[in-house]
């Protein structure tokens, strides 16, 4: 964000990183009370500005704070305070977990157009051809070229398509996977199909998942942050309500702390995986295929009870979020991905609950997004 001389607002995309104090060009394209733009050079660069390490960073639009190198964390907290301040002004002070620096993706998305592999061009549905990717794990960079060659060599489907290429914990075998759910595992001599599933060993114990199934993206960063946040945060009770719970991280993290557990998912395939996981850790669940805001019932819990909601991207739909302004459990934690939908999903809850603890989690290395975790008690 900058200002023009007469206070109009300019916001500026920059890729790769814009440490506050920075002076560039720009083009502007002007709207009647602002403009937006974007930076086409540096006149004065930030000395904490690094290399992006990657030839493709500019253009491939996976990572925004690339040149921020080891510094990324810091700035993203800068964002994370302004919208703080903007959308919550009356939150307690932030807890702000940085990713350390080998916190890697274990799960990509690439596009094979029929001849090339590789990432979408920032804002744009064009290939930027790709063979190694610094941000992913190791494994998954290595796969890279195998899948673009099976592909040209026509050992797997050709047509164009987009493939995710996941890893387990700790990050070894790699399985790419179609959106209709077929997958192959990347075995010494090519892809072989496979049905099983991907697994995570964490510190919370080991979960399983389905090929192309949703799972944190930096799995093993993400089960420590969520463990050493909502760890000190006393979470303990009658029944743990984990709502969108996928295949139950957040049921293995906390569950043996509460009498029962309740695990409700709309992905038949996610919960299938929830149930082995949770019974394979000794957790027994009552787990339930459903959407969330059609599932929810009045008045949800008892006081000693906690409801947790990690809702999709786009945060919780708003008649869900006045539903749960009459549910009568004691705690409630929401987890959200996307800063601004979950500053407004916290603004929905505020006439019934009230905020004690806020943190944010950088579970998205050198992008601009981050993990919001708060915790309201019942007012
Ligand atoms: C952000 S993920 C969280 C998953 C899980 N809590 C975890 O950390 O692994 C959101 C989950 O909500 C599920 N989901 C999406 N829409 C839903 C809905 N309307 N009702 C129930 N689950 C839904 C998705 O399948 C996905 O597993």
């Amino acid at each position: 964000m900058a200002r023009a001389e007469d206070g109009r607002l300019i916001l500026l995309e920059a890729p790769l990183a814009l440490f506050p104090g920075e002076r560039v060009e720009a083009e502007l394209r002007w709207k009647p009370k602002h403009a937006e733009g974007r930076v086409t050079g540096w006149l004065q660069r930030d000395p904490r500005r690094a290399d992006a390490g990657c030839d493709v960073a500019e253009s491939c639009g996976g990572c925004d704070l690339r040149e921020a190198g080891l510094h990324a964390g810091e700035l993203k907290r800068t964002l994370v305070e302004d919208l703080v301040r903007r959308q919550l002004p009356d939150a307690p002070p932030f807890e702000w977990l940085p990713a350390p620096p080998a916190a890697r993706r274990q799960r990509i998305q690439v596009h094979w157009d029929g001849k090339a592999l590789g990432f979408h061009r920032r804002a744009s549905h064009a290939l930027v051809p790709i063979t190694t990717c610094p941000a992913a794990a190791e494994a998954l960079s290595e796969a890279l070229p195998r899948l673009l060659e099976a592909l040209q060599a026509r050992m797997l489907p050709t047509r164009a398509a987009r493939w995710e290429l996941a890893t387990g914990t700790p990050p070894g075998t790699v399985v790419a996977s179609l959106e209709d759910g077929r997958a192959w595992r990347l075995e010494p001599d090519g892809w072989q199909r496979t049905e099983a599933p991907l697994r995570h060993r964490l510190p919370c114990g080991t979960l399983s998942h389905g090929p192309g199934a949703f799972f944190q993206v930096c799995a093993a960063w993400a089960a420590e942050a969520f463990g050493t946040t909502l760890g000190d945060w006393g979470l303990e009770g009658g029944t743990l309500y984990d709502l969108y719970g996928g295949v139950g991280l957040f049921s293995a993290l906390l569950g043996s702390r509460f009498k029962h557990r309740v695990l409700v998912e709309a992905h038949p395939g996610a919960t299938a995986y929830a149930d082995q996981n949770l019974s394979t850790l000794g957790l027994t669940a009552e787990v339930h295929t459903a959407d969330v805001a059609e599932w929810l019932p009045e008045s949800l819990g008892t006081a000693e009870d906690l409801i947790l909601l990690d809702p999709p991207r786009a945060g919780l739909d708003p008649a869900l979020a006045q539903r749960l302004l009459g549910a009568s459990a004691g705690r409630l934690v929401l987890v959200g991905c996307d800063g601004a939908a979950f500053c407004r999903d916290l603004q929905r809850l505020q006439p019934a609950w009230t905020l004690s603890r806020l943190a944010f989690l950088d579970l998205f290395p050198w992008t601009v997004h981050v993990e919001g975790v708060a915790l309201l008690e019942r007012s």
